[in-house]
């Protein structure tokens, strides 16, 4: 049903979201969620270097280390794969996409997590005041160097993806082998406008995050619950975003008719749709206990039929 993701990557439908490894998940937590994922199957992990900046006292990379000391404890990466960024950390000065930032929060984030490869580097964002030739020209020297496998790129606009794209042919340069776009059922049109296409036809694969809505799509929240009922630091949040959207309650209607009937987590459905999609490799999403964890990792094999498929759209679309 779906177009191919991209040709370049071979990971575990699932990537594990690693914002929570040093924010709402300690050390004894995300290991304990490492070792389920990797228990299941698991191979692929999102990190970067700005998590956790957010949290008071923290400058970023806590994430990345976390994932280090795993990664040791359990005795080296052995075929778990990591993706991480670059461009957001302002409080190490890697603010950006210079060529001098770009290799020098390579080499931080390699330290922090204690592995001599990145096999997905991501531009974090965009940065119209860097020449894609220089910004793009630094990741290319990395995949040159060995230091990195395959280049990303995230929160880009389509016209800067496709002239992305354009740059790394101009100059021979390494290709853009995944977009990472904010994208799940209530959060469509940004990805599947202009963007998915693009992915489509530059064998792009899409590495969508936020694949639960910042937990929306598990179902915990209703209409009738507060942020104070949720037990969720992010819930305040969660709920500014997506709670005043009528959309929001019909899809989650239509997700937990399909749930019941298929005996999974709402979580699942979502994540179903989701790894569905064209040129959608891996829905990444976060879990701060193995509980959340074993709620979403029934995805993996659920193929929704299409009625089931159309009533997700006809919903999301509402
Ligand atoms: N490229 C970017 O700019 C960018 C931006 C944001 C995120 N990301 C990446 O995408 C990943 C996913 O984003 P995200 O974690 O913010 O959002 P998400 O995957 O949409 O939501 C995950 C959150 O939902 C809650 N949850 C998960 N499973 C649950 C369950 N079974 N029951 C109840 N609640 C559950 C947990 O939060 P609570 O328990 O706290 O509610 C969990 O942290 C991040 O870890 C990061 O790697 C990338």
């Amino acid at each position: 049903m779906s177009a191919p993701a991209s040709s370049a990557l071979d990971v575990h439908p699932l990537c594990l979201g690693g914002n929570v490894f040093g924010w709402t998940a300690d050390d004894a937590a995300s290991f304990a969620v490492l070792d389920r994922y990797t228990g299941a199957g698991g191979n692929f992990v999102d990190t970067a270097d700005v998590y956790s900046a957010w949290v008071p006292g923290h400058e970023g990379g806590e994430s990345e280390a976390v994932i280090g000391r795993w990664l040791a404890q359990r005795g080296g990466a052995d075929g778990v794969q990591i993706a991480t960024k670059v461009g957001m950390n302002a409080a190490s000065g890697f603010h950006n996409l210079k060529p001098e930032t770009v290799t020098a929060a390579c080499d931080a984030s390699l330290e922090r997590l204690g592995v001599e490869r990145i096999d997905l580097y991501y531009a974090h964002r965009d940065d119209t005041d860097v020449p894609l030739e220089e910004s793009l020209g630094a990741f290319d020297a990395l995949v040159k160097a060995g230091k990195v496998a395959h280049i990303g790129v995230s929160n880009v606009p389509p016209d800067r993806l496709r002239e992305m794209v354009a740059v790394t042919k101009a100059e021979g340069y390494a290709p853009i082998a995944a977009l990472q776009p904010a994208y799940n059922l209530l959060d469509r049109a940004g990805f599947e406008d202009e963007l998915q296409a693009i992915c489509a036809e530059n064998d792009i694969a899409c590495v969508p995050y936020y694949g639960l809505a910042m937990g929306f799509l598990t179902g915990k929240y209703t209409q009738e619950s507060v942020a104070a009922d949720i037990d969720s630091p992010r819930a305040k949040g969660a709920i500014k975003t997506y709670a005043g959207n009528e959309r929001t309650w019909v899809t989650l209607d239509a997700l937990r008719v399909i749930a019941a009937e298929r005996s999974v987590p709402v979580a699942a459905v979502a994540l179903a749709w989701l790894h569905g999609r064209d040129t959608v490799l891996a829905p990444i999403a976060s879990a701060r206990t193995v509980e959340q964890l074993d709620d979403l990792l029934p995805f993996v094999g659920l193929e929704l039929t299409a009625d089931e498929v159309a009533a997700l759209d006809a919903a999301s679309a509402a």
